[in-house]
């Protein structure tokens, strides 16, 4: 089928390379020329495993296509994806204004019919929007065209985004027509040869599931970092209790270990997005407003810790801090709404100075925080401990699993650990001689 993507960010990107490789011919398009001629010459803007193989082949292939014409683009398929952002407006709401850019070229330029399908995270309602915008466009040509709007939300998690895309759980298609769902099911036709993964439902219904996953996940991760904080404070090992209630297929052991809160560019997004909904239909949902609140205490807990154990926030000014991890999870360079953000910033305010290493976020630092003199990159994890006063673990990498200890006490002025991952064993790093600070564990 041939297929149309409007946005090459991470979500579209990842679709166009991934609908391409499995036999599609599709085409890209972004108003942005220059990451158009970037993605032609084969360079991937984003650190996203697979991706880049992916884009390589299909691109060479001739089966994807990175453009910046859209009426060319429009022409292409009868299938046109929006995959545009809806960052936060000024009172944290999703800006719709690209959405709706992408709907008007495709009604000022569309001369056959078109299945529009919505893929990026839109508030319940948007495709009704993107129908009305159509229809708008479509009446001031005076054009009597048809076209269908489907919601098809993404479930992709960063750093594994190909593998979820090329092996999903579950393909959502929210459609309102027979002809609809009959082009959805032959587009995704090779993701369903094994079993057929796609549910058919209302588009309302698409829209909400996405928002309801979502929360339901950052729900149980704010509920065992609630229980994290009831077992410091009771004397209890949280990571006890998590292996004592996952054991329960109906709990499950996923999404259940407790941190530094969640972070990155979707769950706080979407949490605060549906709660944004609620007020705006006028119903009351506390549950919603309580993952978020939970979560944004939960960023702060390490900074807490740190210094609690100097003995106050006054007592952590010329204090020498080492970050091991600067992504809001393993395997991506992302950093938006990372817990180490809310770390670094509080220690800066308090007058610490920082070593951070991160395996691949270096640049995004740097492209964030600047050059500051308080803010040294390290150039690898040993070389952060230098003459540190303590390190504190923001991601959970594999490589800071299984360090050399007696490497990290000669490097550090004290043996002390914050670690806000729980990724080392406190029985043996005790008995090594060092203090370790984690979560949800007598210290
Ligand atoms: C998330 C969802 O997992 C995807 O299914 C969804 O498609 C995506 O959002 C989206 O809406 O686009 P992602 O934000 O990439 O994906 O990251 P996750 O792997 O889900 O991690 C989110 C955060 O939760 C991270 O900060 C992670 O450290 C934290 N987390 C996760 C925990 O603190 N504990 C856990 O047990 C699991």
């Amino acid at each position: 089928m041939k297929l149309t993507i409007f946005g090459t960010g991470y979500v579209g990107l990842v679709t166009g390379a991934c609908l391409a490789d499995v036999g599609h011919h599709v085409v890209c398009v972004d108003v942005d020329a220059d990451k158009i001629a970037r993605l032609n010459s084969g360079e991937i803007p984003i650190h996203e495993p697979g991706l880049e193989a992916l884009v390589e082949r299909n691109l060479s292939a001739g089966a994807l296509e990175f453009t910046t014409e859209v009426a060319r683009a429009v022409s292409h398929a009868d299938v046109q994806f929006i995959a545009v952002g809806t960052p936060p407006d000024e009172n944290g709401a999703a800006d719709l204004q690209y959405v709706l850019a992408v709907a008007e070229s495709i009604g000022s330029n569309m001369t056959t019919h078109k299945v529009v399908v919505v893929k990026s995270t839109v508030p319940v309602g948007t495709s009704d929007v993107v129908r009305a915008k159509l229809t708008e466009v479509l009446g001031r040509q005076n054009s009597a065209l048809a076209f269908d709007v489907v919601s098809n939300p993404e479930f992709l998690k960063e750093g594994a985004a190909v593998n979820d895309f090329l092996k999903p759980d579950r393909i959502i298609v929210g459609a309102a027509s027979e002809h609809a769902r009959e082009v959805m099911k032959e587009l995704y036709e090779p993701f369903n040869r094994n079993h057929d993964r796609t549910l058919y439902m209302d588009v309302r219904s698409a829209e909400l599931t996405k928002y309801a996953a979502n929360a339901l996940l950052a729900t149980k991760i704010s509920f065992i970092n609630e229980i994290a904080n009831f077992a410091e404070r009771l004397g209890a090992d949280v990571e006890e209790v998590r292996r004592g209630i996952g054991a329960d297929p109906r709990i499950g052991y996923h999404f259940i270990y407790p941190g530094l809160g969640y972070g990155g560019s979707c769950f706080p997004k979407d949490v605060q997005a549906l709660g944004r909904t609620a007020t705006e239909i006028g119903y009351d949902a506390p549950l919603i407003a309580a993952v978020d609140a939970v979560n944004n205490r939960q960023k702060t807990t390490l900074f807490d810790k740190i210094a609690t154990h100097f003995g106050g926030v006054e007592k952590l000014k010329g204090k020498r801090i080492a970050i091991w991890g600067l992504a809001f999870k393993p395997n991506t360079d992302d950093m938006r709404e990372a817990p180490s953000r809310v770390l670094i910033e509080a220690l800066w305010e308090a007058g610490a100075s920082l070593v951070a290493y991160d395996p691949v976020a270096m640049e995004e630092a740097r492209r964030i925080y600047g050059t500051r003199e308080d803010f040294v990159l390290a150039a690898d994890k040993y070389a952060a401990l230098n003459d540190a006063d303590a390190l504190a673990i923001c991601t959970e990498w594999q490589q800071f699993r299984a360090p050399d200890f007696v490497e990290m006490a000669e490097r550090m002025a004290s043996r002390l650990i914050f670690d806000g991952r729980n990724i080392y064993a406190p029985e043996r790093l005790k008995k090594e001689g060092w203090s370790y600070i984690s979560i949800g564990r007598a210290p």
